[in-house]
This record gives structure tokens, C-alpha cells and sequence, in this order.
């Protein structure tokens, strides 16, 4: 059966104090009521907070995530931060291809490739989002946009690399906004991803690929989205700042 992993994206929130007390303090409850079998949690932290949130948790409980990396091995990058130096400060998995940085730092879809070859020629766990923007969904064009994401980013990669993804399907529309996608949409989206990916990399891939859903999503909403059978769990942005909320949508299986 393949990983179901409930991720937290923090984005550019908390500062290193707060952040290191919401990690410290989910620990407190997942050892008070540990994750579900085979639920993996992970967050995704801001850069600055990395080395401090390493020194609170336990990986084996909660998998520590990095919200980006560059697409450059190493050199005259100003203020960019490569997979290698994540990997040295114990990362172990990182979001590339997030709306954000797609729409406020246009990521195209050859950068995004690179990055996802940067995170696993580091030995990190890419987890690599995509997803349509309103106007896409409105103009029924949303799996033709989809389908460019993952041919034009990741279905370059073997069999054996694409096997560490873990993807996430985030409607932008859905992002912030308290509008989520209905259980359905989301099922029918991961569905086509999985198709897709049993066209390029076959039936036993395809099955063993965690697709996360991303979007509004909170303990309200996350039981019945996690009840689709192609929806692995969740990425998980604003919720995840509150602890005991974030642990409630961990155990929303
Ligand atoms: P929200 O859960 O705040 O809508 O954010 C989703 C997201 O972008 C996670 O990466």
C-alpha cells in the first residue's frame, strides 16, 4: 500500500522562536497520539528555521521539509541556497514547483526540472506541486495544463528517481482562499495523474506514487477528501501553523 504523508507547508511565516515552539509542540501531541500506520508527516519550514526545528524534532516522526532550493549546484548565486547545503543541515525532502513560486518568481517548467534534479542528485525527496489557476479550470483546460506540468518538469526522469517523488495536486484557486476543491474534483485530478503516470512509467508506479491534494484544506474538509481512493493525504498551508488543528487533520483517515 502505498505512503500516505500529511505535510505542513509553513510558507514565510513564524519567525525562528515561534516556529521551533509549533514543531516542538507538534511533537508533544504525536507522541501523546502518534501518526495513523503508515501516515508520514512532514513540514516544510522556512530556511532560517532549519537547523533550529532539526535539533527539536525526531525524523522518524516528522520528516523535515524545505520549501524550495536552487536550481544551481553551487557559485555565484546570491541569496539562493542549493539541495546540497539543505542536505548537510538534515533536510530530507523539498517542495519545488509551488503556485508561489511559479506565479510571484516565475519558475518555469525547465527550472523546475532542474531543481528536481538538484533535490534527488542530493539524496532529498522531491515533492514536486503543480495545478491550474482559475481561469484554467473556467476554460476546462485543467488537464491539458497538468499534463505539461509533469511532461515538462518530472516524466523526464527513470523509472527509479520518479519513484521518490511525492506529488501534490494544488488548484490555485483553491490556495488561501477557503474555496477547496470538492472530494470529487479532486479524485477525478488525481486519477488523471495517475493514469498519466502509468502511461509513462506503468500500472506498478503508478500505484506505488503518493499524490498529495493541496488547497484549503483543514480538519473540517480533510476526512472526506482522504477518502477518495487516489487522494494520499494532503499539503497543507495554513492550517499547519496551528499545532493541535495539524494533528487533527493527521489523523483525518
Ligand atoms: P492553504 O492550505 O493555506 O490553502 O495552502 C495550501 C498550500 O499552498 C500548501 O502548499
Amino acid at each position: 500500500m502505498r505512503k500516505r504523508i500529511v505535510a505542513g507547508n509553513w510558507k514565510m511565516n513564524t519567525d525562528v522562536t515561534a516556529g521551533t515552539q509549533l514543531a516542538a509542540e507538534l511533537m508533544t501531541l504525536l507522541a501523546e497520539k502518534p501518526a495513523p500506520d503508515n501516515v508520514g508527516v512532514a513540514i516544510a519550514v522556512p530556511f532560517t528555521h532549519i537547523t533550529e526545528v532539526a535539533r527539536c524534532i525526531d525524523q522518524k516522526v516528522i520528516c523535515l521539509a524545505a520549501q524550495n532550493c536552487s536550481s544551481e549546484s553551487a557559485g555565484a548565486y546570491t541569496g539562493e541556497v542549493s539541495a546540497t547545503m539543505l542536505k548537510s543541515a538534515s533536510v530530507m525532502a523539498v517542495l519545488v514547483g509551488h503556485s508561489e513560486r511559479r506565479s510571484y518568481f516565475h519558475e518555469d517548467h525547465p527550472t523546475l526540472a532542474r531543481k528536481v534534479d538538484q533535490v534527488l542528485a542530493n539524496g532529498m525527496r522531491p515533492v514536486f506541486c503543480f495545478g491550474e489557476v482559475l481561469e484554467e479550470r473556467e476554460g476546462g483546460i485543467q488537464n491539458r495544463i497538468v499534463e505539461a506540468q509533469l511532461m515538462e518538469s518530472v516524466f523526464h526522469l527513470s523509472e527509479t528517481d520518479f519513484s521518490k517523488l511525492i506529488l501534490a495536486y494544488e488548484p490555485v484557486w483553491a490556495i488561501g482562499t477557503g474555496k477547496v476543491a470538492s472530494p470529487e474534483q479532486a479524485q477525478e485530478m488525481h486519477k488523471y495523474v495517475r493514469d498519466l503516470i502509468a502511461g509513462r512509467y506503468g500500472a506498478a508506479v503508478a500505484d506505488g506514487t503518493t499524490i498529495l491534494y493541496g488547497g484549503s484544506c483543514k480538519s473540517s474538509n480533510a476526512v472526506e477528501i482522504f477518502s477518495k481512493p487516489d487522494v494520499d493525504g494532503g499539503l497543507i498551508g495554513g492550517a499547519s501553523l496551528d499545532a493541535p488543528e495539524f494533528h487533527r487533520i493527521i489523523h483525518s483517515f
